[in-house]
């Protein structure tokens, strides 16, 4: 099958190369010329495990290209995926501007019944605008589907590949037809391609990344409370998590989630409900507690050495918002980061793929080491940011050799209390006894 894809984001870029895979021609369209450039000369502007396999292989083969030309990029296209950004407006709602534009493009482009997918996270009713957008100068007959992503950064393409399921959002039996044609190599293990009502399907993005983000700042205020009556939230984490009803994942306390889809997701869903008149609480509470939840360990920071941390150094360790992207959107890192420069603390950090993002934005007010224990170097305590795996059995006595003060404030609880304290290092965490 002829594909395009139209915005060459994380999930455009997914997207495209791993439909490659699957057989089709797919040509990825971009207004970033230089972005566009790049592809062509086989560089991949983003970090994402595995991709680059897939992304070789398919140039090679001939199966995957670029262009920034929208009318060339489509042409013979059957489907075309909108893989566009849909930034929070000032006010919260997604900004569907770059979806609209695209669309209203697309309408006198088209030259043969095509299926139209919008593949970003939009609000419901967007099918609906698009389709509208589109048919004000459209001369065939189309049909657009909502169809969203559920990728995680850092699997991204096993998520692709192997899909737990598809939604599929179209009231048209011949769209339908067509995308379960294209999935069908990717659910062929009989994980199911659900199919619903457009609004249905746009609802179920929200639904998940919303449910996910108050599983896990419920989990934090579990954690906060186990740090008032001394229980451990590692335990109450495991007594819950075998209840098949609740499950084991997304349950870790931690310093609160962030990311590109999580914090945005919630907040327009917030902002959705509003606009109907409904007042979806649990998701102010959710992003109020997140908020605090991030900046947890200063508060400790503060208890350990009094409320003046001027003149004091602290090493941290990770930026990204989360182990296997270099991806520092809404990072807990960064607004920890920008808390201890502005209470006069000076920063060595390490990250191992998220250090160009952050000097692009920060410069060089604080210092980039080129490993963990460097970073560790002369500085007075340790803070953990991000759980890369580096990061969890590291040489304790190197670091007790580098570190000023024995100290370390873990974010995300890599370590046992037990060995923290086998080993005379004070160590705070998440939902956990404090080690002196
Ligand atoms: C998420 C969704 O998982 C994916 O389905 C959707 O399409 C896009 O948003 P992603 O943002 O890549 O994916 O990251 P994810 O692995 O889901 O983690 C999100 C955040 O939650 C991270 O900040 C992570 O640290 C945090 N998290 C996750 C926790 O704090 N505790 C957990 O138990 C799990």
């Amino acid at each position: 099958m002829k594909i395009a894809v139209v915005g060459t984001g994380y999930v455009g870029l997914v997207t495209g190369t791993c439909f490659a895979e699957t057989g089709n021609h797919v040509t990825c369209i971009d207004i970033d010329e230089k972005k566009v450039e790049k592809l062509k000369n086989k560089i991949i502007p983003i970090y994402e495990p595995g991709l680059d396999v897939l992304f070789d292989r398919n140039i090679k083969q001939g199966r995957l290209d670029f262009t920034t030309n929208l009318k060339e990029g489509i042409k013979g296209a059957k489907i075309i995926f909108l893989a566009l950004p849909t930034p929070p407006g000032e006010d919260g709602s997604a900004d569907l501007s770059y979806i609209l534009g695209v669309a209203e493009d697309l309408g006198p482009l088209l030259d043969q019944y095509t299926v139209i997918v919008d593949k970003s996270t939009v609000p419901v009713g967007t099918a609906d605008k698009v389709t509208a957008k589109i048919a004000e100068n459209a001369k065939v007959e189309f049909s657009v589907v909502s169809n969203p992503e559920f990728l995680r950064e850092g699997v991204a393409v096993e998520d692709f590949m192997k899909p737990d399921r598809v939604v599929i959002g179209t009231s048209s039996t011949k769209a339908q037809k067509i995308m379960e044609e294209l999935y069908a190599p990717l659910v062929r293990q009989g994980n199911p391609i659900i199919t619903m009502d457009e609004k249905s399907a746009e609802l179920t993005k929200y639904a998940a990344n919303s449910f996910l983000a108050t599983k896990i700042t419920f989990m934090n205020e579990i954690a906060n409370m186990c740090e008032l009556v001394g229980a451990d939230v590692d335990m109450v984490r495991k007594g819950v998590g075998t209840d098949s009803r609740i499950g084991k994942r997304f349950l870790f306390a931690g310093i609160g989630y962030g990311g590109s889809c999580f914090p945005k997701d919630v907040q327009a869903l917030a902002k959705s409900a509003k606009e109907v008149n409904y007042n979806f609480e649990i998701l102010n509470a959710v992003m109020a507690k997140n908020k605090e939840q991030k900046t947890k360990l200063i508060d400790r920071l503060k208890d350990h050495y009094g409320s003046d941390l001027k003149g004091k150094t602290v090493a941290v360790w990770g930026l990204a918002f989360k182990p296997y992207t270099d991806d520092i959107r809404e990072a807990p890192a960064l607004v920890n980061i920008k808390a201890l420069l502005e209470a006069g603390v000076k920063i060595k950090t390490y990250d191992p793929e998220a250090m160009d993002n952050v000097k692009e934005l920060l410069g060089d007010s604080i210092t980039f080491c080129k490993d963990e224990y460097d970073a560790a170097e002369d500085a007075d305590a340790l803070l953990i940011m991000t759980e890369w795996p580096v990061f969890r059995t590291p040489d304790f006595d190197k670091i007790k050799s580098t570190l000023k003060d024995n100290v370390i404030f873990d974010g995300r609880n890599l370590y046992n209390t037990e060995t923290m304290a086998e080993l005379g290092i004070t160590y705070y965490s998440i939902g956990r006894a404090i080690v002196k």
